[in-house]
């Protein structure tokens, strides 16, 4: 049994021992060290080999629930093992309904069928990992390179690297099925120009063709295209649908047949972890990310088996992941605003008004040093906290016709909180650990906590 590498193990997780294993020696070499070698030493009483099997990157032998999908795609892209061209393809849906590992599945399918001298080549790219459309023109002209001296550097104008990479295509001739992954991002971040270049490449080429496959977890994406755009690179369409809870247990069945050991995980716990992820848009990565933490759970809590218990702690544990993430990502203003609207509400039942919420976050800022943002900007700003769905704001009415907007907040307070204190921006203005409650009830007057 291959015990799992150590880069694969979540701090907390691997440094679980192993039931009855000998705790680290003092004074065998001080540090971690004796501790790491245990961990290298241990092997999991639940995981039948690597766990990278439950990971994003792992891309299973068998797709269930995603035949027809697999049955179109093959029907659309495999013409080309006869040397046609396949029409372009956008392939839609929701996030972990499976685009990318169907598209993966079927690539392969098709290049272990394809012949080894043959014109047919595949080229994936993920937008999401460019910057601009000048990377994307670079990136496909390269992957046609021979030698490094053919390849395109970086500095030359776009027409140039333009002009190379439809030079660098034309020299190695066939059909190229060029797959998009994320071709939304790509559209937000530069516009639909290289997306015209690509798409009537094929009217300029001799002797190479380009077909290309998008896919977009965004189903309005096509809105923001040019209309020709639009319709060349619409010529098909698959449009995958979230799984539902009794699909998500087949996929989690499988993988935790793969997984772990036989007879460690207790009934219902797949169902618990496709319920909860059923009811999160029918997400496959987010259904095994809760078996995988919920695996993780039951470690450290030196568990022969995992039950549906440490199915609830890896959803908690995946919620305030998923939040701290958002909250970590958000831009310096909107991180003291959304402080603010914390600390008003941690005290409230009912929400908290825009207006007191901009003189909590005024005075924050002033303290951290940051001049503050106008009234309106702050406005946008719990706008873009909203549509993140870290709070709600409705409407109410204050008499005398005037209006104003109510904030409530959408995450774990408690949880929340510390891990925004441990932003070093905010940390300035945090509370200190175990005091919380005192000095909570003297925020609105930061000299009489202590704070200034
Ligand atoms: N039918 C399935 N059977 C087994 N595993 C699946 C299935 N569908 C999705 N998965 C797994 O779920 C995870 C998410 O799938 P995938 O990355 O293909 O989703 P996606 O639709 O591309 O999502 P996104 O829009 O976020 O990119 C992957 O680990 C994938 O292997
Ligand atoms: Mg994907």
């Amino acid at each position: 049994m291959a015990v799992a590498p150590v880069g694969d193990r979540r701090p907390g997780a691997g440094a679980a021992a192993p039931p009855g294993a000998a705790p680290p020696t003092p004074g065998s070499g001080g540090g971690a060290g004796a501790f790491l070698d245990q961990i290298l030493q241990s092997k999991s009483e639940l995981f039948r080999g690597s766990r990278e099997v439950l990971r994003d990157s792992y891309v299973p032998p068998r797709l269930p629930h995603r035949e027809e999908e697999i049955r179109k795609l093959a029907e659309i892209l495999g013409p080309s093992l006869r040397g046609d061209l396949p029409s372009n393809l956008l392939v839609y849906g929701k996030i972990g309904t499976g685009k990318t590992a169907v598209v993966a599945q079927v690539r392969s399918d098709i290049e272990r069928r394809a012949s080894a001298n043959g014109r047919l080549g595949f080229l994936s790219v993920n937008c999401a990992n460019l910057d601009t459309s000048y990377s994307l023109l670079q990136t496909i002209g390269n992957s046609f390179a021979g030698s490094d001296a053919e390849r395109i550097p970086t500095g030359w104008s776009l027409d140039r690297v333009q002009a190379a990479m439809r030079r660098l295509m034309e020299a190695r001739h066939g059909t190229t099925v060029l797959i998009l992954d994320e071709i939304d991002r790509l559209v937000a971040r530069s516009g639909d120009n290289v997306l015209y270049t690509l798409s009537q490449l094929n009217t300029e080429l001799d002797g190479a063709r380009l077909s290309l496959v998008g896919i977009s977890n965004d189903l309005k994406f096509t809105n923001q295209l040019d209309a020709r755009v639009r319709s060349r690179l619409n010529e098909e369409k698959i449009v995958f649908q979230p799984y539902n809870a009794l699909e998500l247990q087949d996929i989690l069945r499988d993988r935790a047949k793969e997984a772990f050991n036989d007879d460690v995980v207790d009934p219902g716990v797949v169902e618990r972890c496709a319920a909860y992820a059923a009811l999160e848009n029918g997400d496959a990565r987010r259904a095994l990310a809760l078996l995988r933490l919920s695996a993780e759970m039951a470690e450290r809590d030196h568990a022969k088996r995992i039950t549906p218990d440490h199915v609830v702690k890896a959803k908690n544990r995946l919620e305030q992941d998923i939040v701290v993430e958002c909250c970590r990502t958000l831009p310096p203003h909107c991180k003291v605003l959304l402080y603010a609207i914390l600390q008003l509400s941690e005290r409230r039942r009912n929400g908290v008004l825009t207006g007191e919420v901009y003189d909590s976050y005024r005075r924050l800022a002033e303290r951290l040093g940051l001049p503050p943002l106008h009234a309106r900007s702050i406005s946008n700003y719990v706008s873009e906290l909203e549509t993140l769905g870290l709070v709600r704001a409705t409407i109410v009415s204050r008499g005398r016709g005037g209006r104003t907007r109510e904030i409530l907040v959408d995450v774990p307070i408690s949880e929340t909180v510390p891990a925004l204190e441990e932003d070093p921006l905010l940390a300035p203005v945090a509370r200190p650990r175990n005091r919380g409650q005192l000095l909570l009830t003297n925020f609105d007057n930061p000299s009489r906590a202590g704070l200034l």
